[in-house]
């Protein structure tokens, strides 16, 4: 099989634990054995938690026992260089540099760790949409409690037609006091994506720098974060690429318009950015190590045609339920990733009881295992097309999510 993008890996062949993909892979559930993915619930939430192929939990788990076979010299002398060889494959993949991709162990500790590197004086504003993850939005209060700093969080209405909308809304949101600008690439209450290189274009424009929150984006969109030129991308590989739990990671810009730390700062302080992140004390760093893995069993399934069959499926089942039911889509097509948000019926109040009422419902009666978010103030139905879905795994949503939605209400 070849590689099919051009940061793509160009190393194929067996997958690790000696699992083969066919050549021309068919999708669907008889894919479901290639995670260990419960065959009697219907998965239709890979956007939540990813989900690992036995494959990449196999190579996870050899790294552990190399690890314990002699855990003094693997710390010592084997993991320093062990984690800058899966760098270096791992940044290929995402479009940036080695010597500027460092591992963390989710988007949200990667924000954090920005955010927290940087200093924010009082009045100072830090910009982001009413789309923003509530995870960040919770860092960035938390930060602005402990300077002064202001959160200020421009609306982006529902439906989102086009990308210009985005960025009219945060370029309409700068003030003389943005300090920092902040926005998902992928969202996830209304699984939109979101014009990133527009955005941190806009961010150089006018001198302020730009994190962007891509948790979703790696195995999801096509990749290429020199390409978006924000200061700092951070993202998981745990979802969309199916790598491990705790495989996350922090990009910075050639240029970043400031250093950042790590939450927990090690003995390589003050040794430079990868130094630093590299060693944040002792921990299972097997996740980091097996991300390569995830990337070769993400391009034995397709690569780039598997991330476009996904959103192609996707975009047919969210038409034909916002037809069959009149729950309207939170953003147009060409802005929907291989998810989709429809919103629920029964004008149910955007709380937590409330969703997990909807999400109980849905999986006691009926067996979908699906994601409802919150997203302009309403609850929406969230659905993922990875490759073990096929278009039978959404028969009967439509009717259920009518009747979940009516009468959770
Ligand atoms: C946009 C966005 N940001 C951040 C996160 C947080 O990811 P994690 O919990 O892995 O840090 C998520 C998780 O779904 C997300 O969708």
């Amino acid at each position: 099989m070849t590689a099919t993008v051009g940061r793509e890996p160009r190393r194929e062949g067996a997958l690790p634990g000696g699992a083969e993909v066919e050549a021309a892979p068919g999708y669907g559930r008889h894919l479901l054995t290639m995670w260990g993915l419960e065959p009697t619930v219907r998965h239709l939430n890979h956007g939540g938690f990813g989900a690992t192929p036995l494959s990449v939990l196999e190579e996870q788990r050899s790294w552990q026992r190399r690890m314990e076979a002699n855990p003094p010299r693997f710390f010592m002398s084997e993991l320093p260089h062990l984690l800058r060889v899966a760098a270096a494959e791992v940044a290929s993949f995402l479009g940036t540099e080695p010597d500027r991709l460092a591992f963390v162990d989710n988007a949200t500790s990667g924000a954090s760790a920005v955010l927290r590197s940087l200093d924010f004086g009082t009045d100072d504003e830090i910009l982001t949409t009413d789309h923003v993850y509530n995870a960040l939005r919770n860092a960035i209060r938390y930060l602005a409690s402990r300077t002064g700093a202001v959160l200020r969080e421009v609306a982006v209405p529902l439906p989102v037609r086009d990308a210009g909308e985005i960025v009219e809304a945060i370029e309409a949101g700068l003030t003389q006091r943005t300090r920092l600008i902040v926005v998902d690439h992928v969202t996830s209450g209304s699984a939109t994506i979101f014009p990133v290189e527009a955005i941190a274009a806009l961010g150089r424009e006018r001198g302020i720098p730009v994190l962007i929150d891509g948790a979703h984006a790696p195995g999801l969109v096509d990749l290429d974060i020199e390409a978006i030129g924000a200061d700092w991308y951070v993202g998981n590989c745990h979802k969309w690429l199916c790598a491990p739990k705790g495989a996350g990671f922090v990009a910075v810009s050639r240029a970043p318009a400031a250093a950042i730390h790590p939450l927990a700062i090690s003995h390589a302080y003050g040794q430079g950015f990868t130094a630093e992140f590299d060693k944040t004390g002792t921990r299972d760093a097997s996740a980091w190590l097996a991300i390569p893995a995830a990337i070769r069993f993400h391009a034995q399934l397709g690569g780039a045609r598997l991330r476009q069959r996904n959103r192609a499926l996707a975009a047919t089942i969210a038409g034909s339920i916002s037809q069959m039911t009149g729950m309207p889509a939170t953003c147009s097509p060409a802005l929907a990733p291989a998810m989709a948000a429809l919103r629920l019926p029964g004008n149910l109040p955007a709380t937590r009881e409330a969703s997990a009422r909807v999400h109980d419902m849905l999986y006691d009666r009926y067996g979908f295992e699906t994601a409802i978010t919150t997203a302009g103030g309403a609850l929406h139905l969230r659905i993922s097309v990875q490759a073990y879905n096929e278009a039978g795994d959404f028969e009967g949503l439509a009717e259920a999510a009518l009747a979940a939605g009516w009468t959770a209400a």
